[in-house]
């Protein structure tokens, strides 16, 4: 089977997760301090803050705003719904802005029709190692005087306008699951602008609401730490970044090689503004010319070859059904359409050609 992803190692995993395990610091530790360090001295931000996965990290941005009930918050109609989740969770309303059709990536237009007196946030998506056209996003939300956590789960290391993805934003936050760009297996990342109040806040609300003093409770927190033997894969990793993004580049350039002038297939676009490291190749399907998108699926898995369907769009998800949205006609589009083929980074140009050929195969005749 060609899995759709799976994380590469490159050696120093092993002998820094040994290390970690011989200094007994499995839980904090050395490590965590310096893969915050190695990920603030990438992202050229002040503070990182490691977290447990990327959800939790948007879950302690949200208290560490102290966003409560009754507060808006606008969230895209299309990609990981991680933002909308922790805003149920926390009776918060998410509020969904519709998405490009070829970047996949909501706009300042489609942000700027959601607006009210109560958005308290706007979370924008990157999806796909796409970033989205940041300038008049910033712009709007800083005339409106309102937040913007850049959601850089899926595009760390994709730059727009030559600047690193995540350092627009007010805040940004990451995830190191299994199938991103680097990994901790589970693990995420904060980073923010908001000043050390705001990052002692989060630190703290990471790990039980305590500040200086051993059980002295400031806030009801969570046990949001990542521990040291995750954190010493992720320094491993991020030795091996340079590649990891050169193997990436790789991968994206030949499938868009092949699949790039085929009937009935549209790929993801990304402007020219923007040098995306990939997160996975998707591309939406015209069935009239291939089969239905769940149909390919299907078919491709029983050729080994594993790909995913694109997100659900809240409009058909019924945890959303009280919440607004029949505007999200791309969004809605999109989770129907769309399909993500096999990505990492040691998949080789041979398999490429091999899921190409699968691919084409399926056309209608
Ligand atoms: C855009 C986006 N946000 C948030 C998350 C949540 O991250 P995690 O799985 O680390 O909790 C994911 C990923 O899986 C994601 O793709």
């Amino acid at each position: 089977m060609i899995p759709w992803a799976r994380p590469d190692f490159y050696g120093l995993e092993e002998k820094y997760v040994k290390q970690a395990l011989k200094s007994t610091w499995i839980s904090d530790g050395q490590y965590i301090k310096d893969f915050e360090k190695k990920f603030s001295r990438y992202l050229n931000s002040k503070q990182s803050v490691a977290v447990s996965n990327g959800t939790c990290a948007i879950h302690l941005v949200f208290l560490s705003m102290g966003l409560k009930k009754g507060d808006e918050i606008i969230v895209p109609g299309f990609g990981y719904m991680a933002a909308a989740n922790i805003a149920l969770q926390m009776n918060i309303k998410p509020v969904f802005a519709d998405v490009d059709p070829d970047t996949y990536c909501v706009t300042a237009e489609s942000i700027k029709k959601q607006i009210t007196k109560k958005t308290k946030l706007v979370v924008v998506t990157h999806t796909y190692g796409n970033v989205c056209n940041l300038t008049p996003i910033v712009k709007l939300l800083k005339r409106k005087k309102i937040i913007l956590l850049e959601d850089t789960a899926e595009s760390f290391g994709s730059t727009y306008k030559k600047k690193q993805s995540g350092t627009f934003g007010d805040i940004a936050t990451f995830s190191f699951q299994a199938t991103k760009t680097i990994t901790t297996g589970e693990g995420g990342m904060i980073i923010t602008k908001m000043g050390n109040n705001f990052i002692n806040k989060i630190r703290s609300l990471r790990s039980h609401g305590v500040i200086k003093k051993r059980y002295y409770h400031v806030y009801p927190g969570h046990n949001f730490r990542l521990t040291n033997i995750q954190a010493a894969i992720g320094c491993a990793q991020l030795k091996k970044f340079a590649k990891i993004k050169r193997e990436r580049k790789r991968i994206y350039n030949y499938y868009k090689k092949l699949f790039k002038d085929i009937k009935g297939i549209k790929i993801q676009k990304f402007e020219s503004s923007i040098s995306p490291v990939v997160w996975t190749f998707a591309l939406s399907i015209n069935e009239k010319i291939f089969p239905k998108r769940d149909k390919i699926i299907n078919l491709l898995k029983k050729k080994k070859i594993e790909t995913r369907n694109g997100f659900y769009s809240p409009c058909r998800l019924p945890i959303y059904n009280k919440y607004k949205t029949s505007h999200l006609k791309n969004s809605n589009k999109l989770s129907r359409k769309v399909i993500c083929l096999p990505f990492y980074a040691s998949l080789k140009d041979i398999e490429i050609k091999h899921i190409f050929k699968e691919f084409i195969k399926l056309k209608k005749n």
